[in-house]
């Protein structure tokens, strides 16, 4: 069973090197504040810089989740085309930025630098407006000696899609006049205390541990719970569940981790998959080099018949799936077609750290059967 995201009961069972995230990250960033969600950074980090009424530039390619901070600040979300390989469109982007524009989103997919950032951040800075580097993905990722995440006048990271947290994120204040003005709100920082959310997190992960070692038992829940798996919730309520302080668990977890080790893990099982996607016709890696310094998120790859890919995997016990749900804007105007396809045609394959490569190698030879 290869899951899709690290676990806590494995993380607890290694042995603790105390590197730490914290201090790798500030090898990079001067101005470092902790928060439940990227979301919630999002929003703090703009709130005292934009006026209601104004808009702001969002990739197409996009959850639809990560509009609501930009809905509550008042801010009209205009969403740019994607060229396929990620980058933007850049005359669609100019068609749409104006004096109203408040600021420009750019997004480092899956812990990769966005294709075209450099003509795009030049052509956002002739518009007095901020530029946020949005690296939800990979906290961990640098390229060409900088800090994905810290090349814009603001940043975010998701530390929770890295590690086996219940929370946490981290909003970036790059440019020195922004983080002199930037005054954090009740919800930046870390938590005094344990709450329920970090003991029903570490209650879901022991049972998921014991679910992946035990697949009799597995099945018996699996097909208890058929047909009532957990919907998504709307993206207002994903976006206010994450409007918090980062939890103290969290703050532990992130303490005792070591950059170097996850980031090594991470590289080699993206390399082992990139290794066995060669002999899958059908799919193709959307980055088939894995640059010194990137720390990926996941495998993207591209698959002529997604829905029967990911059959396969599933029945290899892989989970994986298609990325993201995008805004209903998006999926209703036919200007976004390349956009839609990205989002029905990419899959994610897991690469978190603990994935040992001989269950990837153990995969690719039932797939090339
Ligand atoms: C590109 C991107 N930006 C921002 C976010 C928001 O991060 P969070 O879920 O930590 O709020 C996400 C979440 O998936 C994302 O994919």
């Amino acid at each position: 069973m290869i899951s899709e995201s690290p676990s806590l009961v494995a993380w607890s069972l290694s042995e603790p090197e105390p590197t730490g995230i914290e201090s790798f990250l500030e090898r990079y960033a001067a101005h470092v504040t902790f928060y439940g969600s990227g979301k919630a950074a999002l929003y703090d980090g703009l709130a005292g810089f934009v006026e209601p009424d104004s808009n702001v530039l969002l990739p197409a390619y996009l959850p639809d989740a990560v509009a609501e901070p930009f809905h509550e600040l008042g801010l009209e979300p205009r969403y740019y085309r994607l060229q396929s390989d990620l980058s933007p469109d850049l005359a669609d982007v100019e068609r749409r930025l104006d004096d109203e524009t408040a600021a420009a989103v750019s997004v480092d997919y899956f812990g990769f630098p966005q294709p075209g950032f450099d003509s795009f951040s030049a052509l956002v800075s002739e518009y007095d407006c901020y530029l946020i580097d949005d690296n939800a993905h990979a906290p961990l990722s640098v390229a060409d000696g900088m800090l994905l995440g810290t090349r814009g006048d603001l940043g975010v990271t998701s530390l929770w899609k890295l590690l086996p947290i219940p929370d946490g994120a981290i909003l970036y204040c790059n440019d020195e006049t922004v983080a002199e003005r930037f005054e954090p709100s009740s919800i930046a920082g870390v938590r005094d205390q344990l709450g329920t959310t970090d003991c029903r997190f570490a209650l879901k992960s022991f049972v998921a541990e014991l679910l992946d070692r035990n697949a009799t038992l597995r099945q018996s829940v699996d097909e208890l719970v058929a047909g009532r798996g957990p919907s998504v919730p709307d993206p207002r309520a994903r976006y206010e569940s994450g409007k918090t302080q980062m939890s103290k668990l969290s703050a532990y977890v992130i303490e005792d981790a070591d950059p170097t080790a996850i980031r090594d893990a991470r590289r080699e099982n993206y390399r082992t998959w990139l290794a066995i996607l060669e002999d899958c016709p059908d799919v193709d890696a959307c980055y088939d080099s894995l640059p010194a310094g990137i720390c990926p998120q996941v495998v993207p790859v591209r698959a002529n018949d997604p829905q029967r890919f990911l059959a396969d995997l599933e029945d290899c016990g892989v989970g994986a799936h298609t990325w993201p749900r995008l805004s209903e804007t998006v999926v209703a105007d036919p200007g976004y077609e390349v956009t839609k396809r990205l989002a029905r045609e990419i899959v994610v394959l897991p690469v978190h750290q603990h994935i040992e490569p001989s269950s990837i190698e153990s995969v690719g030879a039932r797939l090339r059967r």
